[in-house]
């Protein structure tokens, strides 16, 4: 594959974010989401973010292949520290460093912006999702049994956490 390059997102990524997103809620591995999402829905999620809930994109050959997103943890004074994580990487292009690529950009991001710790929250049965995050140096914090339920049927939760 050719070079993976990552930025900071802009308003006009949003569409590609929009389908990105929509794939991965299709594929019922990374959310308890399950209707997909519209144009104005994921706007909407956009411009309320503000500078230090980031979120970047990644492109190969001019396209957005790829986003992740730095989201409030707490409104809590005392876990201002503490970032929730979302990552998606467009379904023909996933298990090829795109994942990787973005973790490495928004954890420097994430300290930049005075972060300590991230978060994030994934099912136990995501292969791609554990190994990227193991990777990284994420580690387990436990799961949560019968957390949600995703059509009808609970599912687990893990709860992943990495020391920057
Ligand atoms: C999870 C996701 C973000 C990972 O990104 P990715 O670009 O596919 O991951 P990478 O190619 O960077 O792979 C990272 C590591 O994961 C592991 N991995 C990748 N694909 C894998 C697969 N099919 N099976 C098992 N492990 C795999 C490898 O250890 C890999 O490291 P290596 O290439 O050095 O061996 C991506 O697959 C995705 O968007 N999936 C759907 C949405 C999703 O699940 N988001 C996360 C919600 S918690």
């Amino acid at each position: 594959m050719t070079t993976i390059s990552v930025r900071r997102a802009v308003m006009f990524d949003v569409e590609s974010i929009l389908q990105i997103y929509n794939q991965g809620i299709e594929d019922r591995i990374a959310t308890l989401e399950e209707d997909i999402k519209d144009s104005d829905y994921m706007h909407s999620w956009y411009s309320g973010r503000g500078d230090r809930y980031l979120v970047l994109v990644a492109e190969v050959g001019n396209q957005v292949v790829g986003w992740a997103s730095l989201n409030p943890y707490s409104h809590r004074c005392a876990n201002a520290g503490v970032a929730d994580l979302s990552v998606y990487v467009r379904r023909d292009l996933r298990g090829k460093g795109v994942g990787s690529a973005l973790l490495n950009h928004i954890e420097t991001s994430a300290k930049e912006n005075g972060f300590h710790k991230i978060v994030l929250f994934t099912f136990p049965f995501n292969a791609n999702g554990q190994g990227l995050y193991s990777k990284r140096g994420f580690l387990e914090v436990g799961v949560f049994h019968n957390q949600g339920k995703l059509d009808g049927n609970f599912v687990d939760v893990m709860a992943m956490e990495k020391l920057l």
